[in-house]
């Protein structure tokens, strides 16, 4: 089995919720282009929808009349999205907007301590289920406060950015690791008043932002998986174009390559501050390598496919400082080393991480998604390699960030 072929992907899926919510505060048309296809982004869009934005969706662009937020009159549902619920979160208190937001079975177990309490210390006049959705937000006066996160986390921090835009003094976050950057780069380009150094981001009062024109590019989570299928397999050469190259979230790339992957960044580009590029895959001979607490924030959503790799890779690899894993869609810690030693991997669960010997020859077995949508494609892709098949429940959970993985997978696997 080989993978061949050109392909580009539906648009990153963080910059996805980042421009429709931006571009709903902005007043006027805004136009993007390649939205992410999956279920996540559509609870963003039906959460903006009953919030009084005015989406008009063709095929391949979307256009955005924002400038008419208003109360919304029924319950916001975020599905599955814990960047909806936290970013939407963020965005009602700055912008006066009272509003409840619940989520699937799974986002109502995720932590909101780490959105509500700065909120609270904004002034913003939150309700939860001890710490947890549905969360209730009602219009509040916002207070400046300078907030040191705890944790290297993209959606606490585009929260606070994006209630401070409502507050008359400005707000300001620290966080101890860089997280994925995208709000600030997003905020920077329609004019917001942000200023971003060493130590903090500053963000002022901003109330008239520039509408969006652009094209999302192909979502590198996404394009994890098939570069896993390429460089796992025989015989194999596969150009991913378009790719979102942001150093925050490169760590896939940047660790699979200290492994021995061969990935060639063919040309690369700047597009609205974002950084891009076509790349190239060929099958690959993978050593260990280890993963520390500095990285995991730029890797930390291709973890599970990454472990996957790591199974065939020759030696010892170490995954630490991943204790957030353990909060996501499921604790991919514990669905990850669960899965793997039912396909006879050599994987020991650590509290941070794990530690996978390899390589080993991956066996079928009968697998539980946990209704993850990264543990279902992961998963699946270790199918291509395994002797015998892979059985995973509820693949339809794929559908959260990329309903046409099927689709692609048979494009391209000869
Ligand atoms: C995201 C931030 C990360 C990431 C998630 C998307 C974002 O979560 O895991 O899939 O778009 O801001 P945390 O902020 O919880 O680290």
């Amino acid at each position: 089995m080989a993978v061949v072929g050109t392909i580009s992907l539906p648009g990153d899926k963080s910059i996805s919720h980042r421009a429709l919510m931006i571009a709903s505060m902005s007043k006027g048309k805004s136009k993007i282009k390649n939205l992410s296809t999956g279920q996540d982004v559509a609870s963003t869009i039906s959460c903006l929808t009953k919030c009084g934005v005015k989406f008009n969706q063709k095929r391949y662009e979307t256009t955005i009349y924002g400038g008419s937020l208003r109360q919304p009159d029924e319950i916001l549902d975020c599905g599955n999205s814990g960047t909806t619920m936290r970013l939407l979160s963020g965005l009602l208190a700055g912008q006066g907007i009272e509003a409840t937001l619940i989520g699937d079975r799974s986002l109502s177990l995720r932590p909101m301590r780490r959105i509500i309490e700065p909120l609270i210390k904004m002034g913003v006049n939150i309700s939860s289920n001890n710490s947890l959705a549905p969360l209730s937000i009602k219009k509040s006066h916002l207070n400046p406060i300078h907030h040191y996160s705890p944790i290297a986390s993209a959606q606490v921090k585009s929260c606070i950015l994006f209630a401070g835009l409502g507050a008359d003094e400005p707000t300001q976050i620290t966080e101890p690791i860089l997280s994925r950057d995208h709000t600030e780069i997003m905020l920077k380009h329609v004019g917001a008043n942000i200023h971003v150094s060493k130590e903090c981001i500053s963000i002022s009062k901003s109330t008239n932002l520039i509408p969006l024109d652009f094209t999302i590019p192909s979502d590198p989570s996404t394009a994890a998986f098939f570069i896993a299928a390429a460089i796992l397999s025989k015989g194999s050469k596969l150009q991913i174009k378009n790719v979102l190259l942001n150093e925050t979230r490169s760590g896939f790339m940047k660790a699979i390559i200290r492994m021995g992957g061969k990935i060639d960044i063919q040309e690369s580009w700047i597009e609205n501050g974002e950084k891009i590029g076509n790349i190239e895959i060929r099958t690959s001979l993978l050593k260990s390598i280890q993963i520390n607490k500095d990285e995991v924030p730029s890797i930390i959503d291709e973890l599970p496919i990454f472990a996957i790799m790591a199974t065939q890779a020759v030696g010892e690899t170490i995954v630490s400082g991943a204790k957030e894993l353990r909060i996501k869609e499921s604790d991919r810690i514990s669905t990850i080393c669960n899965n793997l030693k039912l396909i006879g991997a050599d994987v020991k669960e650590l509290d941070d991480g794990f530690i996978i010997n390899g390589p080993t020859k991956l066996q079928g077995a009968s697998l539980r998604s946990f209704d993850d949508h990264r543990i279902a494609m992961g998963f699946s892709i270790a199918d291509l390699i395994t002797d015998g098949d892979i059985q995973l429940d509820n693949r339809e959970c794929i559908a959260v960030s990329y309903p046409e993985f099927d689709t692609t997978i048979k494009k391209i696997v000869q």
